[in-house]
């Protein structure tokens, strides 16, 4: 009993284990949390806890997925059994029903779309905590769950989908715009490749003045305007589409179908914004010369009295922001981009180099200048050191 008490939902190790469930991290990664929470086995105590803050919790939800409980509950029982310590009745239970009802065929069958939360969990003290420290995001996203179920007989493939998977660049980007809401708050930003729209949840957070997020995808463009809703943001397809808007909305978003190969100059231009976004959008190298192409020009100094762009000329003059010692300054006439990418291939990297040297742009690895907080302590599967930030500028 008196162990029971010591766990606790709204501190590490149990905030921990809450959070890694919601967002459905492996079996394996939750049973390393739970001995934690155990000093090594999971304990009575620790299945209580379980049982009580996340089986039941998964199972008010609809749409929690049920394959996911099923491995988990398989891989706990059978670690309980292995330390030769009680198992709850409940897991047996509802390992038994999820035996007898449910068969992983299904699996196929099923729509692809899983619902998980993201928590941004923040340090004790943070200025940007909300939320008794944590600030959660409903995602829905594909079913790209090799990971999560350990099946490797059930083909799914990983990334068939990539817009509406969550890539860990753009978890990268969510932790760095949480960290630093000063760079981005009132400032008005724009993403290229915005998958299933977490950055833009994150922007929407820390106040940006306006968010622009963009797809060349219309089925993740489709995805995406389902995360703004389940997060209360407006989804707009135009500035001007006010009849989109909805009494719940707290904010809204312009979400625009922008595939890079065909979209004009003369359309990127009226976007004019302080910052463009991108997470790992360098991986495909045919790509390529049309993303910098849309880089470019989406970063090109804006000439004051130019008449392409919709923001008022006056806001050219004063609205230079120097974020803090770093020196990462911003304005209309002056754009940054930030660009988080995993480098897989350094061939495809090395070509998007060289695209942006001549496209008169200069790229800084500000990776080790501009470190976000680790506000994802939980997600064992994201590996932040793979991750490089960069700031691209006009020369
Ligand atoms: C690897 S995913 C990254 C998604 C998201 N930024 C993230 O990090 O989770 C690449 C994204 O770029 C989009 N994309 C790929 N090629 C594109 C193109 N030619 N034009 C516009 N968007 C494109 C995809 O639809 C996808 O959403």
């Amino acid at each position: 009993m008196a162990e029971e008490l010591r766990i606790d939902v709204s501190l590490p190790p149990g905030l921990h284990f809450l959070s890694a469930f919601l967002s459905m991290e492996p079996a394996d990664s939750l049973l390393s949390i739970a001995r934690d929470l155990g000093r090594g086995l999971v304990t009575e105590a620790v299945q209580k806890f379980i049982w009580d803050h996340c089986i039941t919790k998964a199972q008010e939800m609809n749409h929690f997925h049920v394959p996911y409980l099923k491995n988990f509950l398989k891989k706990l029982i059978s670690e309980v059994e292995l330390s030769q310590a009680e198992v709850l009745d409940e897991f047996y239970e509802l390992y038994a029903h999820y035996m007898v009802s449910w068969k992983d065929e299904n699996l196929r069958k099923e729509s692809a779309k899983i619902s998980k939360f993201v928590s941004f969990l923040f340090p004790d003290g943070s200025l940007s905590c909300q939320n008794f420290g944590k600030f959660v995001v409903p995602i829905q996203c594909s079913l790209n769950m090799l990971e999560e179920l350990n099946r490797a007989d059930i083909q799914i493939p990983i990334f068939s989908d990539p817009g509406c998977s969550i890539w860990p660049s753009s978890l990268y980007l969510s932790e760095l715009i949480l960290s630093f809401p000063d760079i981005f708050s009132t400032r008005e930003c724009f993403e290229v490749g915005s998958g299933v729209g977490l950055v833009g949840i994150c922007l929407a957070h820390v106040k940006a003045s306006k968010i622009v997020l963009s797809d060349g995808d219309p089925s993740t463009l489709a995805n995406m305007k389902v995360n703004l809703e389940l997060n209360g943001l407006c989804c707009l397809s135009s500035p001007t589409a006010t009849s989109e808007r909805t009494n719940e909305c707290t904010q809204t978003v312009e979400c625009i179908h922008l595939p890079w190969e065909s979209t004009s100059e003369t359309e990127l231009q009226a976007f004019a914004p302080h910052i463009v976004l991108g997470a790992d959008v360098i991986y495909d190298p045919i790509c390529l010369p049309d993303l910098v192409r849309v880089l470019s020009i989406l970063l090109r100094p804006k000439q004051i009295g130019s008449s392409t762009h919709s923001f008022p000329v006056t806001e050219h003059v004063d609205d230079q922001r120097n974020d803090g010692s770093r020196g990462f300054k911003t304005s209309r006439d002056h754009p940054i981009a930030y660009i988080a990418s995993v480098i897989r291939n350094i061939d495809t990297f090395n070509r998007f180099l060289s695209l942006v040297e001549q496209a008169n742009l200069s790229m800084c690895d500000v990776t080790d200048e501009l470190k976000p907080m680790n506000l994802l302590p939980y997600m064992y599967t994201y590996n932040r050191s793979s991750i490089r930030l960069f700031t691209l500028k006009f020369k």
